[in-house]
C-alpha cells in the first residue's frame, strides 16, 4: 500500500549488473506510487530484435534503418516488440551474451533516448547504467547502487539455482567482471556514478534496507518539493 504518495519525482538507479537495481527500483516505485522503468529490458529488447533480423553489432551502418522498424512497449512488467511479447526471450543466455555489444553502439543509444524520456511525464523510478549521467541528468534523486563482484555473482548464481537452472559460479563471476569492464569502458554513456548521486554499497545490506534508504530520501525530497 502507498502510505503516502509523493509529488512526481524522477529517481534514477544506476549500477553494475547484479547489484539489485531492478528489484530495489521496482519495490521503491510501488512504495512511492511512481511508475517503474527497467531500461535494461529496453536494451535487451533491441538486442533481441537486431539478432532476430540477423544484424550483427559490427554492422553499424545497417542499425539506424533497421531500428526505424521497431516499436517497443512496456506494460505491467511485460515487454513487447512490434506487438509480440518478448518478456521471456530477452532473458535468455543468447541475449545475455550479446546485449552489451549492441548497447555500446551510438545508433542504438540515440534511438532509445526519446522513448526513455517520454516515460517520465508522471515521474518514475528508472534503473540502468546511464540514467543519472545521460538520460535524466536533472533527476530529483540519483542513486549509484553497487556491491562486490563476488557478492553480485553469488546472487546471480542463487537466482539460477532457484529457477531450477544449472549454474557454474566461476563462470558467472567471470561474466559479471567482463560485463562490468565492458560497460564501464565503453565510449558512449559509460557506467559511472552521476554528479550529485548517492552511492549505496549493497554488499552487506538486504534488499529491504536498500529500499528503505531510497524511499526515505525520496519522501524527504517529496516533502521539500511540496513546500
Ligand atoms: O540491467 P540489465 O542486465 O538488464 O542490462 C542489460 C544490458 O543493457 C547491460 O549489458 C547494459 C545495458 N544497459 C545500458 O547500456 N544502459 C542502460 N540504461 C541499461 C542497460
Amino acid at each position: 500500500m502507498n502510505e503516502k504518495t509523493v509529488r512526481p519525482l524522477v529517481i534514477t538507479i544506476d549500477g553494475p549488473a547484479g547489484a539489485g537495481k531492478s528489484t530495489v527500483a521496482r519495490i521503491a516505485s510501488e512504495k512511492l506510487g511512481l511508475p517503474y522503468l527497467d531500461t535494461g529490458a529496453i536494451y535487451r529488447a533491441v538486442a533481441w530484435f537486431l539478432k532476430d533480423r540477423s544484424v550483427a553489432p559490427e554492422e553499424t551502418n545497417k542499425i539506424d534503418a533497421v531500428l526505424t522498424g521497431i516499436s517497443i512497449s512496456l506494460s505491467g512488467g511485460r515487454v513487447s516488440v512490434n506487438g509480440r511479447d518478448v518478456t521471456a526471450e530477452i532473458r535468455t543466455p543468447d541475449v545475455d551474451a550479446s546485449v552489451s555489444s549492441y548497447s555500446a553502439l551510438k545508433p542504438v543509444r540515440d534511438a532509445l533516448m526519446g522513448l526513455q524520456r517520454e516515460q517520465a511525464s508522471n515521474g518514475l523510478v528508472a534503473d540502468g547504467r546511464d540514467m543519472g549521467t545521460v538520460v535524466f541528468p536533472d533527476a530529483d534523486l540519483k542513486i549509484f547502487l553497487t556491491a562486490d563482484a563476488e557478492e553480485r555473482a553469488k546472487r546471480r548464481y542463487r537466482e539460477r539455482l532457484d529457477r531450477g537452472e544449472k549454474a557454474n559460479f566461476e563462470e558467472i563471476l567471470r561474466y559479471v567482471n567482463e560485463r562490468d569492464l565492458y560497460d564501464m569502458n565503453r565510449e558512449i554513456a559509460p557506467l559511472r556514478p552521476a554528479a550529485g548521486c548517492v552511492i549505496l554499497d549493497s554488499t552487506r545490506m538486504t534488499i529491504e534496507e536498500v529500499t528503505d534508504v531510497i524511499v526515505s530520501l525520496a519522501r524527504e525530497l517529496g516533502e521539500n518539493k511540496k513546500n
